[in-house]
C-alpha cells in the first residue's frame, strides 16, 4: 500500500499511568513481553503499510534506540521530535515534511485493537472521504470523544468528553486523513485534533465518515486498562500479529523463576529474570523484568515495576508499584494504590485490615 503512510503519535506524558511513565514512555511499557507499540506497529505492517513516522516528544530518544529504522518489523520508520509537545493535531502537522503519500493513517500510540485496518481504508476510499475515523461502541462514553453518524455513516457531530453523550459511539484514536487536510492544520503551535480540527472540518462541511466495528478495542491509558489489555493479550482475547497464537493463563519469560505451589492465573505476565516465591498467587498481574514476589504474597490486577519487590505474604490488589519499590512483608495495598519508584514500605507498614 505505497499510497498510504502511517503516523503514530507517541509524544504524550502518560500521566494517568504514573509512576510507570516516569522512567518509560507509555507506548514502550512491556505488554505480554513486548513494548506496547510493537503490537500496534505489527498491525500496521499486517495491513500492508510499510512507512511509519513516529511523532515523539516526551522521552523521544527511547523509541529510536529500540526500533531503529524499523527493519526488524519489516517497516521503514522515521522520527520527528517535538521539543515542546504540540498536542495531537500539532503533532500530526509537525510530521508532514516526512510524508509523501496522499493518504495518511494516524494512530494514537496507546490503543490495543483487533480491527483489520484495511477495512477502514477501504471505507475511506469507497466514500471518497476527506477523513475517516475509526469508531467503537462503549458502555460508558463519557470519558471519550462521542461521534454521531447518519445512516450512511457520515459524521454529524463530534463531542469531546461530554457528560450527556447522545451516542455510545466513540473516537477510537485512529483516523485516515486526506493529506491536504493535514496541510491546513496550523504549523508550530499546539493544536488538538479532538477539540479543534475535527469540529472545524465538520463545520466546513467536509466529507467525514465513521467506520464502526465490534472488534477488540482498548485504550491502555489507565492502570486498570493496562492490566486488562495485558491480560487479554496473554489469554488470546486481544489479537496481536506480534504474538504467535498466545492463549493461556500466564506467560513466564526466560530467566524467570517460579517457586513450588505458586499459582499464576488471569493472564499474568512474569518478566525476564523475575522471581516468584513458593505459594505466591498472581491473578492478572503484570510483573516487569527483575521484580520479585516473595513466598505467600498475592498480586491481583496490578503492575509491579522493574526490579520492585513484594514481601512475604503481602497483598497488592488494583495497585501500581513503581520501579525498585519495596513493599514489606504482610503489607496490604488495595484499590488504586500507587507506590513511587524506590519507595520502601516496612514490614506490616500499611494495612487495610487488623486481623494479624
Ligand atoms: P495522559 O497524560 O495519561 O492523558 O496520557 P497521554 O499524554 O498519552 O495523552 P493521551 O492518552 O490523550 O494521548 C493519546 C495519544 O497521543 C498517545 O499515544 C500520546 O502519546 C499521544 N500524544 C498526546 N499528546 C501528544 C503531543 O503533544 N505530541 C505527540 N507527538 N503525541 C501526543
Amino acid at each position: 500500500m505505497a499510497d498510504t503512510e502511517a503516523v503514530v503519535l507517541v509524544g504524550g506524558k502518560g500521566t494517568r499511568l504514573r509512576p510507570l511513565t516516569i522512567s518509560a514512555p507509555k507506548p514502550m511499557l512491556p505488554t505480554a513481553g513486548l513494548p506496547f507499540l510493537t503490537h500496534l506497529l505489527s498491525r500496521i505492517r499486517a495491513a500492508g503499510i510499510r512507512r511509519v513516522v513516529l511523532g515523539t516528544s516526551f522521552k523521544a530518544e527511547v523509541f529510536e534506540e529500540h526500533f531503529g529504522d524499523g527493519s526488524d518489523l519489516d517497516l521503514d520508520i522515521s522520527y520527528v521530535v517535538e521539543t515542546e509537545p504540540l498536542g495531537t493535531g500539532g503533532g500530526i502537522r509537525n510530521v508532514l515534511p516526512e510524508l509523501t503519500a496522499s493518504t495518511v493513517m494516524v494512530f494514537n500510540g496507546d490503543v490495543l485493537g483487533g480491527t483489520d485496518l484495511r477495512e477502514i481504508l477501504a471505507l475511506h476510499r469507497a466514500k471518497h472521504a476527506d477523513l475517516t475515523m475509526h469508531l467503537v461502541r462503549v458502555s460508558d462514553p463519557r470519558a471519550f470523544g462521542c461521534v454521531t453518524t447518519d445512516d450512511d455513516g457520515r459524521v454529524q457531530e463530534f463531542l469531546e468528553k461530554t457528560q450527556d453523550p447522545p451516542t455510545d459511539q466513540i473516537n477510537a484514536g485512529c483516523y485516515v486523513f486526506r493529506r491536504e487536510l493535514i496541510e491546513q492544520i496550523p504549523e508550530g503551535q499546539p493544536v488538538s485534533v479532538e477539540r479543534e480540527t475535527f469540529p472545524q472540518l465538520l463545520g466546513e462541511g467536509r466529507r467525514v465518515y465513521g467506520f464502526v466495528d465490534s472488534a477488540y478495542w482498548r485504550d491502555m491509558g489507565t492502570p486498570e486498562d493496562f492490566v486488562r489489555g495485558s491480560s487479554d493479550l496473554v489469554r488470546g482475547i486481544a489479537p496481536s500479529p506480534a504474538l504467535d497464537g498466545l492463549a493461556g493463563e500466564a506467560l513466564v519469560h526466560e530467566g524467570a523463576g517460579v517457586g513450588a505451589g505458586a499459582v499464576l492465573v488471569g493472564g499474568t505476565v512474569v518478566g525476564r529474570g523475575a522471581e516468584i516465591g513458593a505459594g505466591a498467587r498472581l491473578d492478572g498481574a503484570v510483573v516487569f523484568d527483575g521484580a520479585r514476589i516473595e513466598a505467600g504474597a498475592a498480586v491481583e490486577r496490578s503492575i509491579v515495576g522493574f526490579g520492585a519487590r513484594i514481601g512475604h505474604r503481602a497483598l497488592v490488589r488494583d495497585g501500581v508499584i513503581g520501579d525498585g519499590a519495596v513493599i514489606g512483608a504482610r503489607c496490604e495495598l488495595l484499590r488504586g494504590a500507587r507506590v513511587w519508584p524506590g519507595v520502601e514500605i516496612p514490614d506490616g507498614g500499611i494495612r487495610y485490615s487488623t486481623d494479624m
